[in-house]
């Protein structure tokens, strides 16, 4: 691939040794992908906070690029393995706490803003149409590239993190028009609504599309959508179908944008969402914990929340997870107070999935198709999809 002389110095350690390490990733990733040079980057989300995914090893290589590197572009982070301030309350052990702050350490030495948040769109990391972006997170990959119209592959946490050092990727996949054109249309033959309605759309799209082998869906038939619902189905079908990329008629920028896939076309009726969600309900399934807010809670969810919980008491462990400054916003509007005084906890910078509580819950109820697919597979608990509604009413029996 083709470098420019600013590129070629940092490849040759002008700039550094973490900017070398950096574009030995990036003109590597080129490489493989047949890039034919890199472009600029003006916003880079990294994924792999937490310390349980990554060890001893992943912070050693964060603590030596931390040495001397700084972040060239705005950058956030994922989910962390717990909440920072309230970490005890919510039953996380002490050493995993201290390692976890450690980890943040790293990042916040290079100049990254120590969000925690897998919806940096929600928090002040928002890029407009047809930027190109080097974010990971799948779910926040799929809702930049579809609902935004920016433009980025889904990156791993090495590569997210070379190019917030360099402000440049490699010009391959999504950043490339000739890439970004609907691949099978799905006509949707229901009314969906809610975040569960969303993701159980998901599933039962991103299922179909992983036995076809697609991934790029022109979907018709849906005709509003809020932005909690497309996080939930952006979460949703990136889990499921591995999208990272879709177009929805009447909602996202680029449907109208490229010539319409000929041939391949499948419908999504009723029963089909019906099986979908019988999928994201386990039998024998006994709930101990509720969490809603994956990907995390945006403040109208929090107030939803809120005016559901309003004089009552939950029984059951009933975690909100969402972004920092989300929860700031919920604190000074007096939601906090009413969800706190209800006894359910705010578990902000983390998740129900990337907090270490593997074993710990035995049941598990979710407004979200993600978090029931990665409660089964990462908590080793057993699940169930409800709307936010029902989630709140199984916290307070
Ligand atoms: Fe976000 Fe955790 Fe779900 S990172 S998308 S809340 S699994």
């Amino acid at each position: 691939m083709k470098l420019t002389p600013e590129e070629q110095d940092m490849l040759d350690g002008k700039n550094g040794k973490a900017v070398r390490k950096s574009m030995e990733i990036l003109s590597t990733l080129g490489e493989i992908f047949e890039a034919e040079r890199m472009v600029d980057v003006c916003s880079v989300q990294i994924a792999g906070v937490s310390y349980a995914n990554l060890g001893e090893a992943g912070l050693e290589f964060l603590s030596e690029m931390a040495e001397d590197g700084k972040v060239k572009v705005l950058t956030t982070l994922n989910p962390a393995g717990m909440d920072r301030e309230n970490w005890r309350a919510l039953g996380i052990d002490e050493g995993f706490a201290k390692n976890q702050i450690r980890v943040i350490d790293a990042f916040a030495k290079m100049g990254i803003i120590t969000t925690c948040s897998c919806t940096p769109y929600l928090i002040g990391n928002v890029p407009h149409f047809g930027q190109h972006i080097a974010w990971a997170e799948s779910s926040a990959v799929c809702y930049a590239n579809s609902v935004i119209g920016a433009r980025t592959n889904r990156e791993g946490g090495p590569s997210a993190l070379a190019s917030a050092l360099t402000g440049k990727t490699p010009k391959y996949g999504y950043h490339l028009n000739e890439n970004r054109h609907g691949q099978v249309l799905v006509k949707v033959n229901a009314h969906i609504k809610g975040t569960d309605g969303f993701g159980v759309l998901g599933k039962a799209i991103g299922d179909r599309l992983i036995k076809l082998g697609k991934n790029i869906p022109l979907i018709t038939g849906i005709s509003s959508a809020s932005v909690e619902e497309l996080k939930s189905f952006c979460a949703s079908i990136a889990t499921y179908g591995g999208t990272a990329l879709f177009h929805m008629e009447g909602i996202t920028p680029e449907f109208y944008g490229y010539p319409k896939p000929s041939g391949e076309v499948f419908e999504i009726n009723q029963e089909d969402l019906e099986k979908a969600r019988s999928e994201l309900v386990d039998s024998g399934l006994e709930v101990d914990f509720v969490s809603i807010g994956c990907p995390q809670a945006s403040i109208s969810e929090i107030e939803k929340i809120a005016s559901l919980l309003k004089g009552k008491k939950v029984k059951k462990e009933f975690w909100i997870t969402t972004a920092r400054p989300i929860k700031r916003m919920a604190d000074e509007a007096g939601y906090s107070k009413i969800i706190e005084d209800a006894g359910a906890k705010f578990a902000a910078d983390t998740c129900c999935v990337v907090a270490p509580i593997k074993g710990r819950f035995k049941g598990m109820m979710v407004d979200s198709a993600k978090a029931c697919y990665y409660g089964r597979a990462s908590n080793k608990s057993k699940v169930k999809i409800g709307t936010i509604v029902e989630c709140v009413e199984e916290a307070m029996k």
